[in-house]
């Protein structure tokens, strides 16, 4: 594999190889040295066009724990601003020797386009783009779940437990908008699992029906239902779009209130009481307290959202580790 850009580039084998390699990493962070020598001299450019706090500075430790040079970019106070195109970006990464870049474009397909173009040699992994893709986020929350539910060490690619067969995972809330979603259907239906999304009709894609997993109006009836774990999502109202968006306090249509959306399809400490003992709670972040989540939710014992992000660096050194360390293998072996 050259690129990370969608989940679909990872078959089941893949997948696992990924969190495999990532339990490793793991290890390591749990040292008083968290650094490895292995990408020393390895450029890694961050391409942020979308605003991100985890993700960026999660591919940013996990870059310097790998010994990488790192150069952080975004898009804002760059020469984006003065209406650069994306390809003379790239050509100035090109130019200046990144071996991976990594991306986050508000255009689904701007990462396939940096991929694909010619315009770099670096490899190219997708940290998000529009409502398309985020494969890294679908990954760590993979492992996440496959660490609370498997145990921490499952590390043999064909041992059972290796993959998430037999977990029902629910995902919940603003589905329409969420590249989260979209990845984590892909990639938890690979590893074996089986997915149930939770939305209002509103915030269901056209032409999810054809995806491979079940969808369901009604939270209460899911969570009876038993889930292993519950992944809440953002409610994006950046993305809704509305008259006079400012940004912040429209939901443009796609719900009745914000009271109306937290009643329905919130979670809150009743909903979470309904839940088996060893369901997990997870969100990618940003969370809205108080919109999709409760604060008593976001901070139970079950929510395993502060993980999540620690998972994340590890994810992550994985995912630059077998896209740059493989291929400098290869490049002194020639
Ligand atoms: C998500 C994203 O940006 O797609 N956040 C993240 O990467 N941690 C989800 C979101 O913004 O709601």
């Amino acid at each position: 594999m050259r690129h990370l850009l969608s989940v679909a580039d990872l078959d089941r084998d893949a997948a696992v190889l990924v969190l495999d390699t990532a339990a490793e990493m793991a290890k390591t962070q749990g040292r008083e040295i968290k650094k490895l020598p292995t990408l020393r001299g390895r450029t890694v450019v961050n391409l942020f066009f979308e605003d991100s706090t985890r993700t960026r500075i999660s591919f940013e430790a996990a870059a310097k724990r790998l010994s990488a040079d790192v150069i952080n970019f975004s898009a804002k106070g760059s020469s984006v601003s003065k209406g650069e195109s994306l390809k003379d970006t790239a050509l100035t990464l090109q130019a200046m020797g990144a071996d991976a870049v990594v991306v986050r474009h508000q255009a689904s397909g701007a990462p396939h386009r940096l991929a694909n173009a010619g315009w770099l040699d670096a490899a190219v992994l997708n940290a998000g783009d529009g409502t398309h893709q985020h494969p890294t986020q679908a990954l760590l929350d993979a492992f996440t779940i496959r660490r609370h539910l498997r145990g921490p060490d499952v590390g043999d690619p064909d041992g059972v437990g290796a993959d998430l067969s037999g977990l029902h995972v629910a995902i919940v809330g603003d589905v329409l908008h969420s590249r989260v979603a979209r990845s984590n259907v892909g990639l938890l239906t690979t590893l074996g699992a089986r997915v149930t999304l939770v939305a209002p009709p509103t915030l269901v894609p056209i032409g999810a029906d054809r995806w491979p997993c079940e969808i369901s109006y009604h939270l209460d009836e899911v969570l009876d239902s038993g889930p292993d774990a519950v992944m809440m999502l953002r409610v994006q109202r950046e993305r809704m779009g509305g008259p006079g968006l400012a940004g912040a306090a429209t939901s443009a249509g796609f719900f009745p209130s914000p009271l109306e959306y937290t009643r329905q399809y919130g979670l809150d400490a009743r909903r979470l009481a309904r839940l088996p003992e060893h369901a997990i709670v997870m969100h990618p972040g940003p969370m809205n307290r108080g919109l999709e989540i409760s604060a008593d939710a976001a901070d139970s014992p079950r929510a395993v959202i502060v993980e999540q992000v620690a998972n994340g660096v590890a994810v992550r050194m994985a995912v630059l580790y077998l896209l740059l360390a493989g291929d400098r293998e290869k490049g002194t072996e020639a």
